[in-house]
């Protein structure tokens, strides 16, 4: 492993390692803007110089691994020097229109300003002036604002591999544009140009104008729309959600992209609250708790369907309503289609079932459930439900389920036309009000925080499921 010093601290790295990365590893940020861990560095804008001892130019620390020996320096004046100029040119064509610019309060171009630019400009000559560029429904370039890092380029190339993006011309005429004819409408993983690209020259249609940014909050939690549970932000205020952006995880190169499916999820879980479900319900009618404890404990045999895409506490609670450890069963059945798989190693969208068999919920197992319901061996049943993630086909043995069942008991959180056949509902939260974990396909566990207050009377199904144990006569078997 390489020994170096960095403003005389002694580091010792992996072999391979960046000087950016190594100054990481001390504290130390570089500022950058071409440089972005899941693309190959370019060294285009220049940004990251160090000054390197013995050597007779500042480097590029992007670009420069980290060697024995070496001597870097990142607070030189040289290094102050470079970073001001640099600045200057970025800044040369750039407008001053951050009042109404979408990256203002997440923009590096903004941020190293303050830190390491100048202060005034000696720009007197007009600067070059572009109309806004549509590429496509989702996403809008405004190219006065592009400081030419080509990261959105390389991610076309590199990642989505749709290359509908590239530079073209050359010098103070340098622009990033769309091949002719091409938009990217057909890109699925479109949106992440626009967390990519460092300035505010890309921008989502669905987003822009519509929030400061510095009012949002963000709150960890996952992608339920994708196989991997992939760690997001949801970014809230007001009690709303107001986007979604992949939540980087050290080294794990598929948490850097979501996919668009993902990211715009965020509007399913925008609820009005006045059409919401906020009280328990039995036999239609508006009813209590204890109500429908009764009605479950006189059912008799009890068996639960946890859907595998909800959290492993709430999967948990959920089973031990079962009279038997051996009447849990798994429901969902949604797959995905495995466009990137770097990015997605499977097509299972039930993306807790590890979770859920981990916690005897046996999953395929409807069909003989149906027939022990028909045949009296099951009385009551109590459904864990989200419509999205359940075929028609299932949809239907779930009906025919509840069809059958003397008792059921029903919670959606977006209740779906199933409701309709439940003796009695209660008003869950969403995956967004409460928190939990899941453990995805490739065994990793993924937490989510509650990031919305559910209005009054919506409980996580943890609560309700405490509240039915703590009155239910049957113990498990
Ligand atoms: S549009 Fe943004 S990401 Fe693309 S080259 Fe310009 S500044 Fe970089
Ligand atoms: S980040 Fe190193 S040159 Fe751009």
């Amino acid at each position: 492993m390489p020994k170096l010093k960095i403003n005389d601290q002694e580091i010792m790295v992996e072999p391979g390692t960046l000087l950016l990365d190594a100054c990481k590893q001390v504290g130390i940020d570089i500022p950058h803007y071409c440089y972005h861990p899941a693309l190959t560095p370019v060294a285009t804008c220049r940004m990251c110089m160090v000054e390197i001892k013995g050597w007779p130019k500042l480097a590029t620390s992007c670009t420069m691994t980290a060697a024995e020996g070496m001597e870097v320096r990142t607070d030189s004046p040289a290094v102050a020097d470079a970073r001001a100029s640099v600045m200057e040119f970025l800044l040369m064509n750039h407008p001053l229109d951050c009042p109404i610019c979408d990256q203002a309060g997440e923009c590096a171009l903004q941020d190293y300003s303050y830190q390491y630019g100048s202060g005034d400009s000696r720009m007197v000559e007009p600067k070059r002036r572009y109309h806004y560029e549509d590429l496509g429904a989702r996403i809008v370039l405004d190219k006065n604002r592009c400081i030419h890092c080509t990261r959105c380029v390389r991610f076309t190339q590199e990642v989505s591999g749709t290359s509908e993006l590239t530079m073209v011309n050359r010098g103070a005429e340098l622009e990033v544009t769309a091949y002719s004819g091409k938009s990217m409408d057909s890109n699925p993983l479109a949106g992440n140009v626009v967390d990519l690209c460092p300035v505010g020259a890309l921008t989502s249609r669905d987003f822009r104008f519509t929030k400061r940014v510095w009012y949002l909050k963000p709150i960890p939690t996952i992608s339920r729309r994708g196989a991997m549970a992939s760690p997001i932000w949801a970014d809230v205020d007001e009690n709303r959600v107001w986007r979604f952006r992949p939540r980087p995880l050290d080294d794990q190169f598929a948490t850097y992209f979501i996919l668009d499916e993902e990211r715009f999820a965020y509007h399913r879980y925008d609820l009005d609250p006045s059409t919401r479900l906020t009280q328990p319900m039995l036999q239609g009618q508006p009813s209590t708790i204890e109500a429908i404890v009764d009605a479950l404990r006189s059912s008799g045999i009890v068996a639960v369907i946890g859907q595998g895409t909800f959290g492993c506490d709430t999967a948990q609670r959920l089973g031990e309503l079962a009279t038997s450890e051996h009447l849990k069963f798994g429901s969902g059945d949604k797959l995905y289609q495995i466009q990137y798989p770097k990015l997605q190693t499977s097509g299972d969208g039930i993306f807790n079932r590890r979770g859920f068999a981990e916690r005897g919920y046996k999953f395929g197992h409807l069909e003989p459930l149906l027939d022990m319901v028909r045949e009296g061996a099951v009385k009551g049943i109590v459904i864990l439900h989200d419509e999205e993630f359940s075929s028609a086909r299932e949809l239907e043995i779930l009906r025919q389920i509840l069809i059958e069942a003397p008792f059921s008991l029903v919670m959606e959180p977006i209740p779906s036309e199933i409701s309709e056949w439940a003796t009695a509902r209660l008003p869950v939260a969403t995956y967004l009000e409460e928190s939990d974990f899941v453990i995805n396909h490739e065994g990793k566990l993924r937490r989510y925080q509650k990031a919305l207050e559910p209005p009054k009377g919506i409980k996580p199904v943890t609560a309700w499921a405490r509240a039915l144990r703590m009155n239910q006569a049957a113990p498990i078997a």
